[in-house]
């Protein structure tokens, strides 16, 4: 079957791009629409870095169809500044150090929100089971964690100390 002009509803805004319906929406948006904010890292569902929300529901864009995907709402990275405001989750990633390759960040980000959306005052073990779809190899969980406890306005274990960085430039 030939290619189709789907429509899709990205970030609040209306896109077109000519694309077979079985095509993987993380190529559609990534090659076709330019949001490149979505990453591809093992394109089998097992690492999480190509998440997006469907609907505010994080989904792997390398398992979905772009012909699913049609008439819902996709979030990606690009959406959740508002106003050229950073999200108060990407404030926190930087401010605990939680962002290091950066390579899982939007995945973890965008997973983030849809737990504290659906859950705003998450447990510790909330916050591990809601991200347990999204792998990073870099930062050991600890900081990302804390991140979000912050954000949730829970006392996290390490949420009060500044970034390693702060903490050596003063001495
Ligand atoms: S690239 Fe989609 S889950 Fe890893
Ligand atoms: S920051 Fe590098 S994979 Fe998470």
């Amino acid at each position: 079957m030939s290619d189709q002009m789907l429509s899709f509803r990205v970030n609040g805004g209306s896109y077109q791009a000519a694309a077979h319906p079985a095509e993987r929406l993380v190529d559609v948006l990534r090659y076709q629409l330019g949001f490149t904010g979505v990453k591809e890292g093992c394109g089998t569902g097992q690492c999480g870095a190509c998440t997006v929300l469907l609907d505010g529901r994080p989904v792997n864009s390398c398992l979905t169809f772009a012909g699913d995907a049609v008439g819902h709402e996709i979030t990606t990275i690009e959406g959740l500044a508002e106003g050229g405001e950073l999200h108060p989750l990407q404030q926190a990633f930087i401010q605990h150090g939680a962002v290091q390759c950066g390579f899982c960040t939007p995945g973890m980000l965008l997973a983030a929100k849809a737990l504290l959306d659906e859950n705003p005052g998450p447990t510790e073990e909330e916050i591990r089971r809601g991200l347990t779809g999204n792998l990073c190899r870099c930062t050991g969980y600890r900081k990302i964690i804390d991140a979000i406890q912050a954000v949730a306005g829970l006392p996290a274990s390490r949420a009060a100390r500044p970034p390693r960085a702060t903490r050596r430039s003063r001495r």
